[in-house]
């Protein structure tokens, strides 16, 4: 059985944050904001959109690409951080809205990897005969969990969304190999502490803002680092291909020092390296679908081109596939 990743579709809010808006609100500065991420602006999403609705609107444009319909589907995943509630399950609100009745829906919480992780979940998936047309999504309005009065996390996040359309033929299979870990001793370092079971909601922890993502950067940045090649050299030893065979590196968008020391650990060419950053900041599991996305836009991505996805989060967890595109 062939797994296919037969279209990509994405969509990003109108609304622009720019550095020199950010300059406004805390104390901060564009060369920092540039010099120590790579950001220069991201996207927000308007507030009447929650997560469903990006996820919808990148789901309808890969459903056209992939010229098929909605009834076509047989299961919505969609990847988030930023469910539109605790329950029921964001994929359910884009089934109602895409008018998908035939398809079973969930969520995959897998922060930044969720992507990578729903892929997996999808490919495991097609090799039961019930399923044979899977879409994809990493959507995300981080803005609504993001605390606009913390300079160490504001700066960084964006929200946006990407689809693909999976699915199944005789064919030899878009994906190589994939690798998926976490570490969740040092959960600790990257979380949103209220809302859930552990410290539901309450006056205390509205006033004490824990509501909002909470996150250690200096911390998460060196498991980052270690995470992302670990993951990539994985994928590369178990499909038996050497990191100067890639086209592409598509790594998760979180910081471009982290993107840049990942590249050189692997010994990869700069040119063979997509960043977004600049423009989107950290969309988290849409980050690659959106980058995907856009390359397959651009005319970049050709067929028969190997593909690196490479992401890491919250948990923490990390992951990576080679894809034959
Ligand atoms: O997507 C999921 C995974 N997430 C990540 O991978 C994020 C990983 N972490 C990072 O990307 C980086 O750690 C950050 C971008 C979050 C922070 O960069 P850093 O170089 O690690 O800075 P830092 O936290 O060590 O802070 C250095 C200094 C501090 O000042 P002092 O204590 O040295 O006086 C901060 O208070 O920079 C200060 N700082 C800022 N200054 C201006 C922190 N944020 C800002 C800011 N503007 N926005």
């Amino acid at each position: 059985m062939g797994v296919k990743i037969v279209a990509m579709g994405s969509y990003i809010p109108e609304n622009i944050l720019t550095n020199a808006d950010l300059e406004k609100i805390v104390e901060t500065s564009d060369s920092w904001i540039v010099e120590r991420t790579g950001i220069r602006e991201r996207h927000i999403a308007s507030p009447e959109d929650a997560t469903s609705d990006l996820a919808y609107r990148a789901a309808v444009k890969a459903l056209q690409k992939a010229e098929l319909e909605p009834e076509q589907i047989d299961v919505i995943l969609v990847a988030t951080a930023c469910p539109d509630y605790l329950f029921p399950a964001t994929a359910c609100i884009v089934q109602a809205h895409l008018g998908a009745k035939r398809s079973a829906c969930f969520d995959i919480e897998a922060a930044c990897p969720g992507f990578i992780y729903a892929l997996e979940i999808a490919r495991g998936l097609l090799s039961i005969p019930n399923y044979r047309n899977i879409l994809v999504i990493g959507a995300e309005t981080l803005s609504r969990i993001t605390d606009y009065t913390d300079r160490n996390t504001c700066v960084l996040f964006g929200d946006g969304a990407g689809a693909a359309v999976v699915t199944k033929d005789n064919s030899d299979s878009d994906i190589l190999s994939s690798y998926l870990k976490g570490n969740g001793e040092v959960h600790k370092l990257l979380m949103l502490p209220a809302g859930g079971s552990r410290k539901p909601a309450s006056f205390e922890t509205v006033r004490d803002r824990d509501h909002y993502l909470k996150m250690q950067g200096r911390e998460v940045f060196k498991h980052a680092v270690n995470g992302m090649q670990d993951a990539a050299q994985k994928v590369l030893e178990r499909a038996g291909f050497r990191s100067e065979d890639i086209d592409w590196l598509v790594p998760h968008q979180a910081n471009i020092r982290i993107i840049e020391a990942t590249r050189e650990k692997l010994g990869i060419q700069p040119n063979k390296v997509y960043v977004n950053i600049d423009r989107m900041g950290n969309t988290s599991a849409a980050s690659i679908p959106i980058a995907l996305s856009e390359m397959e836009d651009k005319g970049l991505l050709k067929r028969g081109q190997l593909v690196l996805i490479v992401s890491f989060g919250a948990g923490f967890i990390y992951g990576a596939m080679l894809l034959r595109w």
